[in-house]
């Protein structure tokens, strides 16, 4: 089904299920401990071996030479795989590393081999007397160093100009001109990358972590060397991801070597501490903002440059994204350049470009409204577009932004905030109050599903798309449920699978409205079925209460699918309404934080948020991913920091005690209200991404509000008590 006019009533607006708050149905098995993750598949893999990898203890440089004869001696051992002795290995083209080393080395903690043997212990052990000579060689690591003449980066966007800014900026009444970083961050999510990898001749199995099958898929083929056909990617269950799992990471394709060497099935789990420095990160940036308005506050002039970095190849953070969209000016610069550094590899995090472009240009609007000595709340809704600034001939698809500004604003009691810093007491503390919108792109990708009745009238989904702990499952049961007039409890959801129709994945919090829309195609598809197998006219039949009707005929689902039941198979694909229309996500976050006098702790007390995302499938779970979001954006705001070791080039802090994320204690109540509006331009569901919404801006709302508790503007993230002091 290609969507490409704006989507009419269907039956998903009947909000029998869809709209409604639905505890996930895959939580039962959560809470119990029986999900099966990657790792505890062991019913899968009788006789599986261990696999513990070693990485490299250099940053930059050449294995010179590799002795693993004392490690293959050690006890249990079965076989170790290095580049001496893999065999012919692609490199994906998404990959920027690769994933086994040898003999030049990219980064710190690349993999540079695998060491399989009868139990983990024996692996770890063994693994630690794999001697490993290197050639060290000279690398770049600091950011504020490699900067100095980065190019433009590569892709789309990286370079707009509109009108003339440096005339505009020059003759601006009000300016700001100020400079933020961001520091390198991790995913960090609870579930480490792990793979079990079983070969049956030469067709290979991989039970893994992974929020993108098809591309797992597509990257194994490119690396092995072996066609997609001869590989199965099962992926049911992700204990979170963040971005670090939408491509397949050295487990796994050290697992697929590893039982190719073993002639077993080989489980293999990345230690926690070498998440940090083996996988992908979220880079540092460099962001300069200049923003130049008149005295109402109108803005005339926005620029926003940023840098970050990545190896050779890699590709940019994306900060300068929302600052093409987010406000209206008539002169307007945005660049992003890319320095080469020999970090690990930089990648997608979460909210990837926005969420650390926020975290400048929202502070850059604070520090313009207190020079226009304006409400910041006021500011962002004078300068609200209805319109891509850049192209005002394309519109926005559903915009509510000056909404959510206004009803956050009242919700949370905006005007008892003081605009000058350093006024609101509560015993030791300042208190403080502070704003930031909310903004995040909005995209839809393609995505397919096969939905079948069986004679005993269940529902069953099947897709390749993954829950990594978001709600899928429960979205795709609704969605199922609305379309084939069946209670939830009639629907079965199977993901997660290579053999199940390609969907669109977990990513850019486009999971969500593109996996529902390509199981409506399918129930649509099966819809028609149906009926023509019955002589009802498709267009005309319901289904509603297990029954499908036409006039005065009804016959029971079940009776209608027959002894061998009935499917339907579709994918949704998005045409032009995505390019006719910028489509995005808004909201707004208010929060109040305190900041101890005398220490300079800095404590959120408040956070809250108004929020436009079309419509809601879920109340439930979409407000758990808002909060999520919200919680990534305090820790982003006041602890995340991944240390580079400039000397070494690796990330110091590589586990979870010196890497700091929010606990419970850090992340006080938090109330979300969604809009929930329909955008009739996105998809047949009429919504649009969650996932990573709640996260952009929450960072900036939060060093706002340290800034209105006690007067200092800190630029550099994260927020610490010494940058206060
Ligand atoms: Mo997201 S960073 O595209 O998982």
């Amino acid at each position: 089904m290609k969507f490409e006019t704006p989507a009419g009533t269907n039956p998903i607006d009947q909000r029998r299920v869809i709209g409604k708050p639905t505890p996930r149905i895959d939580g039962p098995l959560k809470v119990t401990g029986t999900a099966p993750y990657a790792f505890e598949r062991n019913d899968v893999a009788p006789g599986h071996a261990y696999g513990v990898i070693v990485g490299s203890a250099v940053a930059k440089g050449r294995i010179a030479r590799i002795d693993t004869a004392d490690a293959a001696r050690a006890p249990g051992v079965i076989a170790i795989v290095t580049h001496e002795n893999a065999g012919k290995l692609g490199k994906a083209k998404a990959h920027t590393a690769t994933m086994l080393a040898g003999p030049m080395v990219e980064h710190y903690d690349q993999a540079v081999a695998i060491v399989v043997a009868e139990t983990f212990e024996q692996a770890r052990d063994a693994a630690k007397r794999v001697r490993v000579d290197y050639a060290r060689a000279k690398g770049r690591y600091d950011l504020a160093a490699a900067k100095a003449g980065a190019p433009i980066a590569p892709g789309d966007k990286m370079k707009t100009a509109v009108g003339d800014f440096a005339r505009a900026f020059a003759a601006a009444p009000v300016t700001v001109d100020a400079t933020y970083t961001t520091p390198d961050q991790s995913h960090t999510m609870m579930e480490p990358h792990a793979t079990i990898a079983a070969w049956d001749g030469d067709t290979v199995t991989l039970w893994t972590s992974n929020q993108m099958i098809a591309w797992a898929v597509r990257d194994m083929s490119e690396t092995l060397l072996i066609p997609k056909e001869k590989i199965r990617v099962v992926s049911p269950y992700v204990g979170g991801g963040f971005g670090g799992k939408l491509w397949v990471r050295s487990d796994a394709v050290m697992a697929a070597l590893a039982a190719r060497a073993a002639k077993r099935p080989v489980k293999v789990a990345l230690a926690r501490a070498q998440i940090m420095n083996n996988t992908t990160h979220r880079p540092a940036t460099i962001q300069r903002i200049r923003l130049g308005a008149d005295r109402t506050g109108k803005i005339t002039a926005i620029a926003h440059q940023t840098w970050s970095g990545d190896l050779p190849g890699g590709g940019p953070e994306t900060a300068a994204n929302q600052t093409q969209l987010l406000y209206a000016g008539a002169n307007r610069l945005t660049e992003t350049r890319l320095a080469v550094l020999d970090l690990p590899e930089a990648n997608a995090m979460r909210a990837p470009g926005e969420a650390p472009g926020m975290m400048a240009l929202e502070v850059a609007m604070d520090e313009l409204a207190e020079k226009l000595g304006m409400d910041p709340v006021r500011l962002r809704i004078l300068n609200d577009t209805q319109v891509d600034p850049e192209k005002p001939e394309r519109p926005f698809s559903d915009r509510h932004l000056v909404r959510c500004l206004e009803e956050g604003a009242q919700r949370f009691g905006w005007a008892r905030r003081s605009a000058t810093p350093g006024k609101m007491r509560d015993g030791r503390w300042l208190v403080g109050m502070g704003v930031a919108a909310a903004f995040r792109n909005n995209m839809n990708m393609k995505s397919g599903a096969r939905v079948g009745v069986d004679r005993k009238g269940m529902v069953t989904v099947a897709t390749d798309m993954t829950d990594i702990g978001t709600g899928s499952y429960t979205i795709i049961a609704q969605t199922a449920a609305e379309m084939m007039g069946v209670p939830l409890d009639k629907v079965i959801v199977l993901l997660g699978d290579s053999r199940f129709p390609e969907s669109a994945g977990s990513g850019g919090q486009w999971g969500g409205n593109s996996s529902t829309a390509g199981v409506y195609a399918a129930c649509v598809d099966l819809r028609r079925r149906i009926a023509q197998k019955l002589g009802f006219d498709a267009d005309r039949a319901t289904f509603a209460d297990g029954k499908v009707s036409d006039g005065g005929r009804s016959v029971d689902l079940a009776k209608a699918a027959g002894d061998d039941g009935i499917s339907g198979e579709d994918t949704i694909e998005f045409g032009r309404l995505n390019d006719d229309y910028a489509q995005a996500t808004f909201g707004a976050h208010f929060v109040e934080a305190g900041v101890d006098a005398h220490t300079g702790e800095i404590r959120v007390r408040r956070m809250s948020g108004v929020y436009d995302a079309g419509r809601i499938l879920n109340p439930v779970s979409a407000r758990s991913q808002v909060i999520g979001g919200m919680s990534m954006g305090i820790g982003a705001a006041l602890m995340e920091d991944a240390v580079v070791d400039p000397r070494f080039g690796y990330f110091v802090n590589h586990d979870l005690a010196e890497y700091h994320v929010p606990v419970h204690l850090d992340v006080p109540h938090q109330e979300v209200v969604f809009l929930d509006t329909l955008d009739d331009k996105t998809s047949p569901m009429k919504a649009k991404g969650v996932g990573e919404l709640g996260m952009c801006g929450a960072a900036a709302a939060v060093a706002n509000a340290v800034y209105n508790a006690c007067g200092v503007r800190i630029r550099d993230y994260p927020l610490t008590l010494d940058k206060v002091l």
